[in-house]
């Protein structure tokens, strides 16, 4: 890992959570004598103003492209802006409870116009809990998507099986967006990027592994899929080029039409958990 590059170290006797100032990234989940929960890239570049490759960045105030200016950075600003930790607190009951806070300045002002306050607490005992609660403190409505991305370490990809989209149509960004509708289980067997309009829980069956991570959310809509495969991993300089079959991004987020509106004073919370069963 790069100097410079503060983070916070969460552990107690259920898991350890590390936590970047970077974005209030965090970039592990790792439970006593069990292989990592999330996928960290081995090319990550450690670095203040950087997205970090892998964790659970947070997509904020948009998702993806800036709808109406492409220079402006992928998946918003949040990520790359230096957070403030605001508290941390201990029980012995295994539960440490931490959270982190990012306000207007005239970095984000120019990149968005409005005053807002964002915080993230992020919950560690045997399961990982985060909330990214977002307030208009503006005198002006507001609109924002956004993402809870995280990336989900798996054994082998093509062992991989996703449960809860049933039903559930989708966005399909490999397709050119093209509309969908999910049958059965997900398997992962060629790129994947796509919108799911999806309020429940996913499970993520891994036989390799042999365990099941179960994701609740809540104050989302819509949950995002995504898997780069070889050629779109050889393209990226912080991914290796065989790192697509050890990860899987299930992200609860808000997107497309699920926009959230905040009126002055307003405030939204998006929340995930992450919790790991035994198969
Ligand atoms: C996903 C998007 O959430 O993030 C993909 O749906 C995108 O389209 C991926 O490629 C990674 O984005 P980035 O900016 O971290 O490389």
């Amino acid at each position: 890992m790069a100097v410079n590059f503060p983070y916070l170290d969460i552990s107690n006797c259920n898991a350890s959570v590390k936590v970047a100032q970077n974005g209030a990234q965090i970039f592990g989940f790792d439970r006593v004598g069990e292989p990592p929960v999330i996928w960290v890239s081995p090319e990550a570049i450690y670095k203040k103003g950087f997205p970090l490759r892998g964790g659970i960045p947070i997509c904020w105030p948009w998702f993806g492209p800036h709808p109406e200016d492409e220079k402006k950075p992928q998946h918003g600003f949040a990520r790359i802006m230096s957070w403030e930790l605001e508290d941390f607190s201990d029980s012995d009951k295994g539960v440490t409870l931490s959270s982190f806070s990012l306000s207007e300045s005239e970095d984000t002002l120019r990149l968005w116009p409005y005053r807002f306050r964002l915080t993230l607490s992020v919950e560690v005992s045997k399961a990982l809990t985060i909330r990214l609660n977002t307030k208009n403190t503006d005198d002006r409505p507001f609109e924002i998507t956004q993402a809870l991305h995280a990336y989900f370490f798996v054994g082998d990809i093509q062992d991989v099986e996703i449960e809860g989209l049933d039903g559930h149509y989708y966005v399909d960004k490999v397709k050119g967006g093209e509309e969908a509708r999910q049958d059965g289980s997900l398997f992962i067997t060629s790129e994947t990027d796509r919108i799911y309009r999806h309020t429940g829980s996913c499970r993520l069956i891994d036989r390799r592994f042999g365990r099941v991570i179960v994701i609740d959310k809540k104050g989302s809509g819509s949950t995002v899929v995504w898997n780069p495969w070889q050629e779109k991993a050889r393209q990226m300089a912080d991914f290796p080029d065989d790192g697509f079959r050890n990860m899987v991004c299930i992200e609860a987020a808000n997107v497309l039409e699920d926009r959230v509106r905040l009126e002055p004073g307003q405030e939204f919370t998006l929340e995930k958990r992450i919790e790991v069963d035994s198969l």
